[in-house]
């Protein structure tokens, strides 16, 4: 496996605030915003070169991405790898011993494919793996990595 960095997810809780610096001071290019009602949070993604970060913002109380904030402020709450082939990724984290949120990967946009490992194998990180779909450009800038993907429910 060689993974190579997508993006990387920032929770945060007051958005014109987050752009005031990633898109405004550090000049990144904001791409429109993606709702994801099942996790109750909306996604804006800004590409960085060859990868892309995307600020998660919760839109209900009850949102994961709320609860992260409660516990632990805005900041850093994942990264993620794009690999070719998740399914062959995540059989051999698995026979290396890796906790992984999701044993096979989740259905993602423009047909992308997305699984979380649990950040007590990765060093406190939670990380995301990605498999780039057919309908989706490979590089930053051209709208990698503007994704319907979930947000686990998982908690630190
Ligand atoms: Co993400």
């Amino acid at each position: 496996m060689k993974a190579t960095i997508d993006h990387i997810g920032i929770a945060v809780g007051d958005l014109e605030a987050s752009l005031k610096m990633f898109r405004d001071a550090l000049g990144l290019e904001l791409a429109a915003p993606e709702d994801v009602p099942s996790q109750r949070v909306r996604a804006h993604f800004l590409a960085a070169g060859p990868a892309s970060v995307e600020l998660v913002e919760p839109t209900s109380d009850d949102s994961p991405i709320a609860a992260f904030l409660a516990k632990r402020g805005p900041g850093l709450h994942h990264v993620a790898f794009r690999v070719d082939d998740i399914v062959a990724a995540l059989a051999e984290l698995k026979t290396r011993g890796v906790r992984l949120i999701d044993e096979t990967p989740r259905r993602g946009a423009h047909d992308s494919l997305v699984a979380f490992i649990h950040p007590a194998s990765a060093h406190g990180v939670l990380v995301e793996l990605k498999q780039v779909g057919d309908g989706e450009v490979g590089d930053a800038g051209c709208g990698s990595g503007i994704g319907n993907e979930i947000v686990p429910a998982w908690r630190i």
